[in-house]
């Protein structure tokens, strides 16, 4: 069940970023715009090859990565942004207001299953939560995406394996193994973990229909 108070205190946090900076990658809690660019390409890793997929953003912030998509003629069926900060999500649609593909929505039950769902940075920064339920609203987080999903989802989060004078309190460093041991055993068996680009952080990449490459070799 998710938390509505830890929900408020992780709106407010981005709510207050995008005030401070706008629709820019520093509104969003990113350093820059090529770790930003970065995160969006690995995710996208489980559209790659599909025709033109309907995407789901959670978490979509001022709609980066549609920029993204439509920067890079990534053609995609259609493209529904969530987010829990409506100035995020006013922002998004001021900025896509011309775009007959795009829809924005500030409630998760609005969301509609599409072929994908992706989320970049929302597991980052757990304020004061303990990682105990920090780790849970992560599990419970991605099985809600995975509902959502027809074909596929993918999430990065910040890796554990980071450098201890790095870190700060209110960020989470997740364990990737144990991410990825979770979405094999609960989500599917094709799941890729990406752990090897110039972030302190992993994509896990689900792929929910197909079997597992060893079933494929067995069948
Ligand atoms: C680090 S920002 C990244 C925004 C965007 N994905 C990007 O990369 O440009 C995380 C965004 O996710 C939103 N967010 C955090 N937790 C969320 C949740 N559980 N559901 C939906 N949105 C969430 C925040 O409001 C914020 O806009």
């Amino acid at each position: 069940m998710m938390d509505p108070a830890l929900i408020s205190a992780v709106e407010r946090y981005y709510t207050a970023k995008l005030d401070a900076h706008g629709a820019t990658p520093s509104g969003v809690d990113w350093n820059s715009a090529a770790g930003q660019d970065l995160r969006f390409e690995k995710l996208l890793t489980v559209v790659k090859g599909i025709g033109q997929p309907s995407i789901n953003d959670f978490g979509c912030g001022y709609s980066g990565l549609l920029d993204y998509v439509r920067e890079r003629n990534i053609r995609v069926n259609s493209y529904c942004g969530y987010d829990i900060s409506a100035a995020m999500i006013a922002e998004a649609r001021r900025r896509h207001a011309g775009d007959p593909q795009a829809t924005f929505v500030n409630n998760e039950s609005d969301i509609a299953v599409a072929d994908f769902t992706l989320a970049s940075g929302i597991f980052n920064v757990r304020l004061e939560h303990s990682s105990a339920v920090w780790k849970r609203y992560m599990f419970e987080t991605v099985d809600r995406m995975a509902a959502l999903s027809r074909h596929g989802m993918a999430f990065n989060a910040l890796t554990s394996h980071s450098d201890y004078g790095y870190r700060r309190a209110d960020l989470f460093y997740a364990d990737p193994a144990e991410m990825l041991d979770y979405c094999l055993r609960r989500h599917s068996r094709d799941v890729s973990l990406l752990h090897d680009y110039e972030l302190y952080e992993f994509t896990i990449v689900v792929r929910l229909d197909g079997r597992s490459p060893m079933t494929r070799l067995a069948g």
